[in-house]
């Protein structure tokens, strides 16, 4: 996520909904970029800024502006996608952040206002009928920006929470509404971008993956990781690594392929999707979808993969639209999801 705003004209022709995917038929080496469909594009500005995936497949979306609101998507990977809104919230809440699943169909996310600093986690809790239930967890009381958000894999009600400003991950006791800080090292600071006096995001998209805590630091166009204990803290003895620098103008957030050991992460202002190796020092990282000047995923600012056997290998790609950084210097669009279909494609 990233805040400042410039003038924008909007490029309102991306509307219509199209089809499921072909289906490409790889073999030899895959096509770069990646096939690639608009899910569902929203009507007006929009920028979406996280996503989740219910095990029945509906995509879950944190809206950031223009206000905050969670919606549904049902049927992704179908010829024709669903928009719900799941809830809307008062205007003194502005705009949301982070969402990942604890239980099964129960959701955690974060937001508030920007502009007094207060944030808050909720929940959101799908198996209750007939509506899906809202509740606030805990006010995120000395939490700077509360951004990305992912379980501890053996404490599910365990929710670490990445601190873009503070440069920390904090942990979240959902059960209990406690919460402290569970990871700050230095990768983690925003370092201050040349001069431009716009506040800089530090550490943004974090998920485990094999006992490391992944993160990305948007203003170091960096992923790093870290060994983490069972509680999320830093594992004795253990160093910060780096996985990848990527030659980009931001790095957002990003989801990891567990079976391919592929990493694919957003670039937020500058509109790509790259696939960087978990491994430090493994492959070169590849150029999947996008181009700086293309709206394809413009403002991307996470990923998801789907959960159905008919999606599993499509990355949902939500964007801002690239509203704070528009294509081109003019180009703004309403936000969108992007189904990107990364089968048969290896590093
Ligand atoms: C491509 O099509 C052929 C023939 O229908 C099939 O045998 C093969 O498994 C397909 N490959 C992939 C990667 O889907
Ligand atoms: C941005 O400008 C370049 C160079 O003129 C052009 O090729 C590209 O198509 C433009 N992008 C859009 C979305 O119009």
């Amino acid at each position: 996520m990233r805040f400042r705003v410039s003038p924008i004209a909007f490029c309102s022709s991306f509307l219509a909904l199209s089809g499921a995917f072909p289906t490409p038929n790889i073999s030899g080496p895959t096509k770069i970029p990646l096939p690639d469909r608009i899910v569902y594009q929203f009507p007006n500005l929009a920028w979406i800024e996280n996503i989740a995936v219910r095990s029945n497949g509906d995509l879950i979306l944190t809206q950031l502006t223009p206000k905050a609101a969670v919606f549904a998507i049902e049927k992704p990977a179908s010829s024709s996608p669903q928009i719900q809104l799941v809830n809307e919230f008062p205007a003194d809440v502005e705009g949301l952040t982070g969402i990942v699943e604890t239980t099964p169909d129960t959701f955690v996310f974060t937001g508030g206002n920007l502009h007094t600093g207060e944030y808050f986690a909720w929940s959101v809790d799908f198996n209750r009928r007939p509506h899906p239930v809202v509740k606030q967890i805990v006010q995120l009381v000395d939490v700077g920006l509360p951004n990305g958000l992912c379980t501890l894999p053996w404490l599910n009600h365990v929710v670490l929470i990445s601190d873009s400003s503070l440069g920390q991950v904090w942990r979240l006791n959902t059960h209990t509404g406690n919460f402290d800080v569970a990871v700050k090292v230095p990768e983690m600071t925003p370092v201050q971008q040349g001069g431009s006096g716009a506040a800089a995001t530090g550490v943004n998209g974090i998920t485990i993956f094999k006992g490391w805590l992944y993160w990305t630091n948007s203003a170091a166009k960096t992923i790093y990781r870290l060994k983490i204990t069972r509680d999320g803290s830093i594992a004795r003895g253990a160093k910060v690594e780096v996985v990848a620098k990527l030659d980009v103008g931001f790095v957002d957030d990003f989801a990891i392929d567990l079976e391919r050991g592929i990493i694919f992460v957003t670039t937020g202002l500058d509109n790509r999707v790259w696939a960087v190796d978990v491994h430090p020092g493994g492959k070169a990282p590849v150029l999947v979808v996008g181009a700086t000047n293309q709206l394809t995923v413009a403002g991307s600012t996470s990923a998801v993969f789907g959960r159905t056997s008919r999606d599993r290998k499509v990355l949902y790609v939500t964007t801002s639209g690239a509203l704070s950084a528009p294509v081109n210097g003019t180009l703004a669009e309403p936000g969108k999801v992007v189904g990107v279909d990364t089968k048969g494609f290896h590093l």
